[in-house]
Parts: C-alpha cells; structure tokens; sequence
C-alpha cells in the first residue's frame, strides 16, 4: 500500500516536534505574535496539527473550525502568509525532512490560503463581523 505523506515525514510524533518549533518561532515573531497573544500556544499546536495530519493522510479526524470562519476577524495578507510559511519551512527543515517533501508540506498548506487571506483593507471592513472585534496589526518598523 501506498505510504501516506504522514508516515512518510514520521507521523505524529515528527509532527507534534514540527509544531512545536514552528509556533515557538511564531509566538516570537514581532509582527506574527502580536496575533497570538493571549492564546494558549499546546492548544494552538494541537489543532495545527490535527489539520495538517487530517490533511496529509491521518485517520484522526480535525475538529477544529472551518478556517474561513476562525480567521475571519484577522487582516491577514499575502505579505503575512508568506512570512508564516517562511517559519514552517525554517521548523520542517530543520527536523531534517526530505526536501521534496518539504515541497508538498508547503503546497498543502498554500492550498487553505484563500479561505484566510484578505485581497485589501477596504474589502476587510465591508466584512460583516457581527459582535467580533477585528484584528488588524501593524507590520512593525523593523
Ligand atoms: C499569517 C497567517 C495566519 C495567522 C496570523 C493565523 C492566526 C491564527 C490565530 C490567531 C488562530 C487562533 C484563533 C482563535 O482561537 O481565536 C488560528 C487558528 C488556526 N489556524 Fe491560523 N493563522 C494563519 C494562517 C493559517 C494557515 C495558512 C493555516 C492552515 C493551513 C492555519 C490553520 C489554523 C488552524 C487549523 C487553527 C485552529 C482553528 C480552530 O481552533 O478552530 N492558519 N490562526
């Protein structure tokens, strides 16, 4: 039988270690962090990687939100997912997976970014919110 990409880059435990790595760089990060404050980082890591696993073979199921829906509230640009994924390639590399597989990581995670990225702000504040704040943080000086 065909090995899936989840036994191929170690299963859960590679994972888990990935995500680990990957949210400790984010949660450092000064204009990626600014997102997650307040939010308890094991929790975030552990839907990280139900979505991933659930998305890469995995027979456990995802049960988090629909990331339309979680991101909803979050002005979140092409600039901003392309520094986030810079952060997974950096964690993935450096767990030592095979480059190629880095390769279809990276293609599976791109394919959810149109249900999270906005085009522009003007479109962001036409979003129909509801009672949810939202959350727009500033690229820092660097
Ligand atoms: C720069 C881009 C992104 C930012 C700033 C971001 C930020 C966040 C934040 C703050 C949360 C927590 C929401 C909450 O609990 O209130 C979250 C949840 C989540 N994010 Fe992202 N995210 C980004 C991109 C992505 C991408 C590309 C994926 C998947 C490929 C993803 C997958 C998830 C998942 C699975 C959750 C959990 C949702 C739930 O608990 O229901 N995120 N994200």
């Amino acid at each position: 039988m065909k090995q899936s990409l989840f036994d191929m880059i170690g299963g859960l435990s590679a994972m888990e270690r990935i995500h680990t790595s990957f949210y400790d760089k984010v949660y450092a990060h000064p204009w990626l962090g600014q997102f997650f404050e307040g939010l308890d980082q094991k929790f975030i890591e552990l839907r990280q990687t139900q979505f991933m696993a659930e998305k890469m073979g995995s027979k456990a199921p995802y049960l988090g939100k629909d990331l339309d829906v979680s991101h909803m509230r979050m002005y979140i640009t092409e600039e901003l997912l392309v520094v986030r994924q810079g952060l997974l390639r950096e964690a993935i590399e450096e767990e030592g997976v095979a480059p190629e597989l880095v390769t279809r990581w990276l293609k599976i995670d791109r394919a959810f970014w149109s249900k999270i990225k906005k085009d522009s702000l003007e479109s962001f504040k036409n979003i129909d919110l509801k009672y949810e704040q939202p959350m727009i943080v500033e690229k820092p000086e660097s």
